[in-house]
Formats: structure tokens, C-alpha cells, sequence
């Protein structure tokens, strides 16, 4: 019977995402992270992301754009062992657990504790553009930066994000840390 009822939800999950798409299109088994992105820029202040810089100098939104493909080609592997994944909120919980919309950068006092206060600054506005969040999205949101923040996931999907999010964080870290060598005109991590 939960299993029923979790498919009937993960169902309508994916049909809402259909429904929301300003271009009418089908949900894409190829790209789901793109199509969920552009409805959210449509709805919301997803595109402000692009104007801050989140790790070296990658944006919020490709930050984001990396932990929602990692975090499902983490869930299909999952689900290659028959485990049920709500895939429309795994994705969409990732693009919007940094949606804290201001630049963490700035010697702002009131940024100084970011790592600890962000994900519910994220939270706050996702709420104010979206009506629709699901538990597991608000779960995803809240919960991203265990252990850091000492309450942990409660649902496979925010676990999930929560260690892509650490994978990806530390890629782009130390992406921009190694200096480039210049190899006739192109330029090259080492
Ligand atoms: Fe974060
Ligand atoms: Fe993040």
C-alpha cells in the first residue's frame, strides 16, 4: 500500500513538472536537470544564480546544474537495484539547494556564517517562489550541508544530494586551485 501510494505520488511529482513547462514539451528522460532548470528560471529567480560565483569561479547555477546530474546518476544506479527514487524532486531539490540568491563572498557580517545559515536562507526562497515544494525538496534544501549543520537527511533523495554535493563541491575546489599551462594558445589544467 506505501508503495502504491509512493509511485501514485512520484506519478503526479512528474506529471506536475510536465504540466509546468512553459514549453509544453515532454519531460525528457535525456535531459530531466535541463527541462526542470528552465521551468524554474521561467518561475522564479533560477537564472539570478548564473551572477554568483559559488566554488573558484563557477557560478551557483553550474554548481547547481553538476550536483542535480550527479546526484541522479547516482539515483539510477540505485535504481538498477530496483530502489524507488522520486527523480523530479531529487532534481529539483538539487537545483535549488543553494537558491540563498546573494553573494556568500561579500564581507557582508551577515555572511560570515553561510556554511552554517544557508541552507535555510535557500529554503526561505524557494518558498517565496514556489508554492510547490515537496517534503523531500524541502528535506534536500534544509538538510544539504550534513555533517556541517548537524541534522541529517531524512529520505534517500536528500542523502543523495547531500553527497553530491560534497563531490562536486571538492571537484570544483580543487579544479580551481591548479594552475593552467599555456600549450600553443590553449590553456590546460595540469
Ligand atoms: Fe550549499
Ligand atoms: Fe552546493
Amino acid at each position: 500500500m506505501t508503495n502504491e501510494l509512493e509511485d501514485r505520488a512520484m506519478c503526479e511529482s512528474r506529471k506536475s513538472c510536465a504540466e509546468a513547462c512553459p514549453t509544453h514539451c515532454e519531460t525528457s528522460p535525456i535531459d530531466e536537470v535541463a527541462h526542470i532548470a528552465q521551468v524554474l528560471e521561467t518561475q522564479g529567480r533560477f537564472g539570478l544564480t548564473r551572477s554568483f560565483i559559488q566554488h573558484g569561479t563557477m557560478s551557483v547555477h553550474a554548481h547547481v546544474i553538476s550536483v542535480a546530474r550527479a546526484g541522479l546518476a547516482m539515483a539510477e544506479r540505485l535504481e538498477r537495484l530496483g530502489i524507488r527514487i522520486d527523480r523530479a524532486s531529487l532534481i529539483r531539490g538539487a537545483l535549488l539547494h543553494d537558491y540563498f540568491l546573494y553573494d556568500w563572498h561579500d564581507p557582508d557580517p551577515s555572511h560570515r556564517l553561510h556554511g552554517f545559515t544557508h541552507p535555510f536562507a535557500a529554503l526561505a526562497r524557494a518558498e517565496e517562489d514556489f508554492d510547490d515544494l515537496t517534503e523531500r525538496e524541502r528535506n534536500i534544501i534544509s538538510r544539504h550541508m550534513f555533517p556541517l549543520v548537524p541534522i541529517p537527511p531524512t529520505c534517500r533523495e536528500a542523502w543523495l544530494v547531500c553527497l553530491a554535493d560534497k563531490v562536486c563541491a571538492l571537484h570544483e575546489t580543487i579544479a580551481g586551485r591548479i594552475p593552467k599551462r599555456s600549450t600553443g594558445g590553449k590553456e590546460v589544467s595540469l
